[in-house]
């Protein structure tokens, strides 16, 4: 008879056979910031925080110090600034430029990744510039919105940014983007492209959060539809081809199978994105007394990367680093 039980027998047989172990240098933190002197509770996100610079500052060496290599900015951009042609994307002295040379000065050893998108930039709160038809019907125009991604991605990595994410879901901005940074001689800089970015239903809060929901129409003309999985591999093709250093598939749990089958295709590292969405029904359900917190969130990072992820967006990573350094239940006991 076979006995798969004998190798879950102890704590220390199962520390052994265990496949997969999250550690703290899978996580990277994305922080939400904006122009105030006063860290805001968020309404849609609870636990989580939209930080002044000063916030930003404390909480990104809190996390940097439990051993998490990277944050990733997402700003929330004054009415005020919004235009048509989200040129503030690109305003050197703008929020984000700013809160990375802060975060450079502060923790020159933290990695710092920013969003390439134009939606919190653009009055129409799309990722692209819109066209808007003569029947009312939009077009989210894709050639002259890398235009603008390029300058913006210049832009961060003339303030110091490591890693520039391209959340945009434009075609071909991310040979555009390479092209544009290596033209200014930022080499070095990265490009972690959102590869299959699905337009989903689990960025609501998130949108909450920034106040950067769309003003009319939806993502799917250049988000993908989550009925799709070969799609997603034709775009880590593209990716990869046009020279990303790292692929993402966001969001994460519902998209374990395109997370294993890209982990398959490709040698590129892979990232996965745990959205607002996510979160938000992890901490209700936990909030509701339904189910326990700290299983269910590091079961849920488990799953993530047992399906391929090498790093893991997630709103939970310093609240993550903190259960695992408790959950030595492995060898010693
Ligand atoms: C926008 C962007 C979104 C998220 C990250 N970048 C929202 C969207 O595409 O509408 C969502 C992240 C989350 O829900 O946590 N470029």
């Amino acid at each position: 008879m076979h006995r798969p039980r004998r190798n879950r027998r102890t704590p220390a047989i199962r520390a052994m056979i265990q496949e997969t172990i999250l550690q703290p240098a899978d996580f990277i933190l994305p922080l939400f910031i904006h122009e105030d002197s006063n860290d805001v509770a968020i309404e849609s996100m609870p636990g989580v925080t939209r930080w002044s610079l000063a916030g930003m500052l404390s909480e990104a060496g809190a996390a940097h110090a439990l051993g998490i290599p990277a944050v990733v900015l997402f700003p929330k951009i004054e009415d005020a600034l919004k235009t048509p042609t989200a040129d503030e994307s690109w305003n050197a002295d703008g929020l984000v430029p700013r809160a990375i040379a802060a975060l450079k000065t502060a923790y020159p050893s933290l990695c710092v990744i920013t969003d390439v998108a134009l939606d919190p930039y653009n009055s129409d709160g799309h990722d692209g510039i819109v066209l808007h038809a003569a029947d009312g019907s939009l077009e989210i125009v894709n050639d002259a919105t890398i235009e603008i991604l390029c300058r913006q991605a210049v832009c961060q990595a003339q303030a110091g940014a490591d890693i520039v994410a391209p959340s945009d879901m434009m075609d071909g901005r991310v040979a555009a983007i390479r092209k544009a940074l290596d033209a200014e001689s930022f080499t070095q800089v990265s490009i972690l492209s959102y590869t299959a970015k699905y337009a989903s239903a689990l960025y609501g809060p998130f949108r909450g959060a920034l106040d950067s929901a769309p003003k009319a129409g939806d993502k799917k003309t250049y988000q993908m539809d989550p009925a799709n999985a070969r799609e997603a591999l034709r775009e880590a093709v593209l990716d990869a081809e046009e020279g990303a250093d790292i692929l993402m598939v966001k969001p994460a749990i519902f998209y374990l199978d395109v997370l294993a089958s890209i982990r398959a295709q490709s040698n590129l590292p892979l990232a996965a994105y745990q959205v607002s969405g996510e979160y938000l029904m992890l901490k209700s359900a936990s909030q509701g007394g339904w189910i326990d917190e700290k299983a269910a969130v590091l079961e849920s990072l488990t799953a993530i990367k047992r399906a391929g992820a090498d790093m893991i967006l997630t709103y939970y990573a310093k609240q993550a680093c903190v259960w695992l350094s408790e959950h030595e239940e492995r060898v010693a006991r």
